[in-house]
């Protein structure tokens, strides 16, 4: 059967963590020098509708260090920009190329073209999920603490993809959820049923300070995410209060770090003196793409 990753309930908490060990120990083999090249031979395609620095630049290099090769394709390039059928592109997609990666608006555009295609899709974000961004999250979290168990993740701010992909991770994995929202900007109450009905620790709440309080991890993103840019100016008025700053970062656990997917928004959602502050873990969390979807990419395609 062909594995696809559209959201992080595709993995179960055994993949996850397999994944994760994977991870690291590729980070660690390309520290040495050393890169294994299981994929010589395989083809990525990367079909795009939306821009991208990291999830572009971190497959494409990824693939390339596994000895494979990727194709980029941006959306209005190709014939679906024309009206081919999502369908037809998924089957033929399937004949030239091994797995590939879409970033896109709906979920169900990838879920279309998961049905579609016999080789794995990976969901390089979409208004709903980004479930390769909270895998190397993890990665970054275990990095510093060691493990996930038993810590307190705080998520303050819009309940966004990235947001929805942090609690299909607590859905998963052992560890508390803690999502500060404005009302009117809570994450997808499907998965809040989801963590109720599991009896998780997943919790949402509107005070940022109840949230952060005790927290290891503060994790923070923009305020109007591809596609809200419309909404832009109305969400920096309701998002106010939401700003990750240094008075805020005070009522997290002294060894806290700080997430940010990247790009930010200095002074909007984070400040400068966070962001690129000692707590920061931004920088790490962006080179962990790499090696988190190195991972995917072997266990995927291997
Ligand atoms: N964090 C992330 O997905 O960044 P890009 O939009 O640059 O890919
Ligand atoms: N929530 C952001 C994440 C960007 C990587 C967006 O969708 O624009």
């Amino acid at each position: 059967m062909t594995r696809h990753l559209l959201t992080l309930l595709d993995l179960t908490a055994e993949e996850i963590t397999a994944l994760l060990r994977r991870a690291h120990e590729l980070k660690a083999l390309q520290r040495q020098g050393r890169c294994p090249r299981p994929l010589a031979g395989r083809t990525l395609a990367m079909l795009f509708d939306k821009p991208s620095t990291r999830t572009r630049v971190s497959f494409e290099a990824g693939m390339a260090q596994l000895g494979g090769a990727s194709i980029y394709l941006e959306r209005g390039q190709t014939q679906l920009s024309r009206a081919e059928p999502l369908a037809d592109t998924a089957r033929v997609l399937s004949r030239y190329v091994d797995a590939v990666v879409v970033r896109t608006f709906a979920q169900e555009m990838l879920e279309e073209l998961a049905a579609h295609a016999t080789i794995p899709v990976i969901n390089g974000l979409t208004d709903s999920h980004h479930p390769c961004q909270v895998l190397s999250d993890l990665m970054t979290v275990e990095e510093r603490f060691g493990g996930l168990t038993g810590l307190k993740v705080a998520w303050v701010g819009d309940g966004n993809n990235v947001a929805n992909s942090w609690i299909t991770a607590a859905l998963r994995l052992d560890f508390e959820l803690h999502l500060a929202c404005p009302p009117g900007y809570e994450p997808d109450p499907g998965l809040m049923a989801l963590a109720r009905e599991g009896r998780r620790r997943i919790f949402l709440m509107p005070d940022p300070v109840a949230a952060v309080a005790g927290a290891q991890v503060v994790n923070t993103d923009v305020w109007a995410s591809m596609g809200q840019e419309g909404e832009a100016e109305q969400r920096r008025a309701v998002f106010r209060p939401y700003q990750v700053n240094t008075e805020l970062l005070g009522h997290a656990a002294a060894e806290a770090i700080v997430l940010h997917c990247l790009p930010a928004h200095r002074g909007e959602e984070i400040t400068s003196e966070v962001l690129d502050g000692p707590q920061s873990a931004a920088w790490d969390q962006a080179e962990n793409r790499l090696h988190a979807q190195k991972a995917l990419l072997e266990w995927l395609l291997g």
